[in-house]
C-alpha cells in the first residue's frame, strides 16, 4: 500500500475552495452580462453586474492571501520552477499524458512531500495563479475604477481594450480551470484528487 502523505494544509484547502467557488460566480455573471439583454428578466444585468464586483473583490482578497502564504510557507516551493532539465521532464509528461498512461506505464513523476505536483502540473498552475490571475485582476479593477485607466491606447478606447484583454484572459482561465477538472480526475481514481482537496491527505 502507498504512503499517506499531507499535502494540502488547511490554509490551501480553504482558499482553493473559495478561489474555485468565485470563480464560479464570476464566470456565470460575466458570461450573464454578455449575453443578456439589458431589461433581461432570468438574471437581471444589473443583479449580475453587482455580483460579479462583490465576488471580484473577495477574490482579490484571496489572492492576496494565497501569494502571501505562499510566500512565506513550504507551499510556495512547488510553484518555483528549476529550469535546469525542466524542458526534457515537461516532455516526458507530456508523452506519459499522450500515450503512457493508456499503457499503463508507471507515473514518471510519482507524488512525494518535495514534489506535490508534476511538471506539467506546475507549468499550468504557475501560468494560471502568477500570470492570468494577477492579469485579470488588474483589468477587472480597470474596469471597477474607470477613471484609473488610461482613456485611449494606440487609438482605441482604453476600456474597450480593457474590457477586451479582461474577456480573453476569463477565456482561457475558463479552459484553464476546464483542463484541471479533467486531469484532478486522472489521479490513483478519478475521485482521489477531490478527495485530498477536501482531507488534505494524498
Ligand atoms: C470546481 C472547481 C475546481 C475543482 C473541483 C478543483 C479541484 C482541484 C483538486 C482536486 C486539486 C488537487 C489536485 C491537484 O493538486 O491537482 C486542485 C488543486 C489546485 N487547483 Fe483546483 N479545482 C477547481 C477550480 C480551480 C480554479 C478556478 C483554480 C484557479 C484559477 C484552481 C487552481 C488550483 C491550484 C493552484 C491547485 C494547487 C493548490 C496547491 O496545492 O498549492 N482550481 N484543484
Amino acid at each position: 500500500m502507498e504512503e499517506k502523505i499531507y499535502l494540502y494544509p488547511v490554509w490551501v484547502r480553504v482558499w482553493h475552495w473559495l478561489n474555485a467557488l468565485l470563480f464560479f460566480l464570476l464566470v456565470f455573471t460575466g458570461l450573464s452580462m454578455q449575453y443578456a439583454a439589458k431589461d433581461s428578466h432570468l438574471i437581471p444585468f444589473n443583479f449580475s453586474v453587482t455580483i460579479h464586483n462583490i465576488c471580484g473583490i473577495i477574490l482579490v482578497i484571496n489572492f492576496l492571501f494565497f501569494a502571501f502564504a505562499n510566500r512565506f510557507t513550504w507551499n510556495g516551493k512547488y510553484y518555483k520552477i528549476q529550469l535546469k532539465g525542466y524542458g526534457r521532464d515537461l516532455w516526458k509528461q507530456i508523452k506519459f499524458y499522450s500515450w503512457g498512461i493508456f499503457e499503463k506505464e508507471p507515473h514518471p513523476f510519482p507524488v512525494t512531500k518535495e514534489r506535490k505536483f508534476n511538471p506539467l502540473q506546475q507549468l499550468s498552475y504557475v501560468i494560471a495563479m502568477y500570470l492570468l490571475l494577477p492579469l485579470i485582476i488588474i483589468t477587472g479593477l480597470g474596469l471597477m475604477f474607470p477613471e484609473l485607466t488610461l482613456t485611449v491606447l494606440f487609438g482605441k478606447s482604453g476600456i474597450w481594450l480593457t474590457d477586451l484583454f479582461h474577456q480573453f484572459l476569463g477565456f482561457f482561465l475558463t479552459i484553464f480551470w476546464l483542463i484541471h477538472l479533467y486531469f484532478c480526475t486522472v489521479g490513483k481514481t478519478a475521485t482521489s484528487n477531490f478527495k485530498s482537496m477536501i482531507d488534505g491527505w494524498h
